[in-house]
């Protein structure tokens, strides 16, 4: 198969979920609040990860029609994280469009997040009732992972003196977590033994670590307008992200003294161009990208403990996408 019709399996995939989050609309009495999770559900989104829902299904011989519901769940769950998380970083857009926090506040922000992960739930509580138990187990425990990776980002975003191997603790669970989990309901769904269900957690586990990388890297290198949130925001914020924490480790000079104010906070957005034309003076742009294409690579990987199928090739093919993604 070639990469136009994976890309267009792959489309088809991606419209079906985005057909039926759309229909979850709550009607609820609150006008505001409904409007609120109204413009999140409807805010698009690449559906990354109900799409790894659906082909982890396929790929250990399940059917797309029984993973829609599990799909759909955790985009909705992935849509509160993004809701709260808005509010946790300040973020005046999401999808090209205002934030909820931004457009309403933030009250309604966090009404809207709770009514989502409700949502999701009741979503979830629609997938075949033979995987349910163990469905909302392991979704369960991928919220808790979000949560403490977001509470660990947070913490380090108030610290000077983080680590890389703590970065990536914290990118795992914030990031990796929700996509990893994807790909292990996939597999729990479509009946996977436990190897196929470990392998399929395993990609999901790098595939995300790699989509986080990349989520630091398009802070600084994406066309804003393209990328539909605001450049920098990272950076001014003192994100504790894999470029700042690399040029922690190697500026120096009046360099040095500039990110230094950037992990003291101490710094507005003028200072972006700067700081990313120092990020590629270093060589941590490349590094990044080196990275990436590492995990992106490791992840494949586990992919072989798989029969071979098209739907192992568009995960391959997926992954392979997301290191060239411009939003
Ligand atoms: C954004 O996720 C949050 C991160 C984990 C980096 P996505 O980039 O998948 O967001 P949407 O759903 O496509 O907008
Ligand atoms: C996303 O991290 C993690 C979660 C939403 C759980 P970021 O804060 O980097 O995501 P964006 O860049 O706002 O999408
Ligand atoms: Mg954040
Ligand atoms: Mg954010
Ligand atoms: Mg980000």
């Amino acid at each position: 198969m070639n990469d136009d019709s994976l890309a267009l399996y792959a489309d088809t995939l991606r419209s079906m979920i985005d057909h039926r989050t759309r229909a979850l609309a709550w009607k609820g009495k609150s006008s505001t609040l409904r409007a609120a999770c109204t413009h999140v559900l409807e805010g698009g989104g690449k559906r990354i990860r109900g799409m790894l829902v659906l082909l982890s299904c396929r790929s250990v011989g399940g059917t797309v029609r029984r993973a829609l519901d599990a799909a759909v769940a955790i985009e909705a769950m992935h849509d509160f994280t993004l809701v709260h998380d808005d509010i946790m970083d300040n973020a005046d857009s999401r999808r090209g469009r205002p934030t909820v926090h931004k457009r309403w506040n933030a009250n309604t922000a966090i009404l809207a997040g709770d009514v989502l992960l409700g949502l999701a739930y009741r979503s979830l509580l629609e997938c075949p009732r033979d995987r349910r138990g163990r469905l909302v187990d392991v979704f369960t425990m991928g919220l808790i992972d979000v949560c403490d990776g977001q509470g660990m980002d947070m913490e380090l975003a108030r610290r000077t003196d983080v680590s890389l191997a703590e970065y990536f603790a914290m990118i795992e669970k914030k990031t990796g977590a929700l996509i990893a989990t994807s790909a292990e309901m996939g597999g729990v769904i479509g009946g996977g033994t436990p190897a196929e269900v470990r392998a399929l957690r395993k990609f999901g586990h790098y595939l995300g670590r790699a989509f986080q990388l990349q989520d630091d890297l398009l802070d600084v290198v994406a066309n804003e307008k393209k990328l539909g949130k605001p450049i920098g925001g990272d950076i001014v914020e003192g994100k504790k992200t894999f470029l700042l924490i690399s040029a922690a480790g190697r500026a120096q000079g009046a360099d040095k003294e500039l990110i230094d104010r950037v992990l003291r906070r101490e710094v507005q957005r003028d200072v972006v161009g700067a700081v990313t034309d120092l990020f590629q003076r270093y060589g941590i742009l490349e590094d990044a990208e080196r990275r990436i294409l590492h995990d992106t690579r490791t992840a494949s990987r586990a992919l072989d403990a798989l029969r071979p199928s098209r739907s192992v090739a568009v995960l391959r093919w997926l992954a392979g996408a997301l290191v060239h993604r411009a939003s």
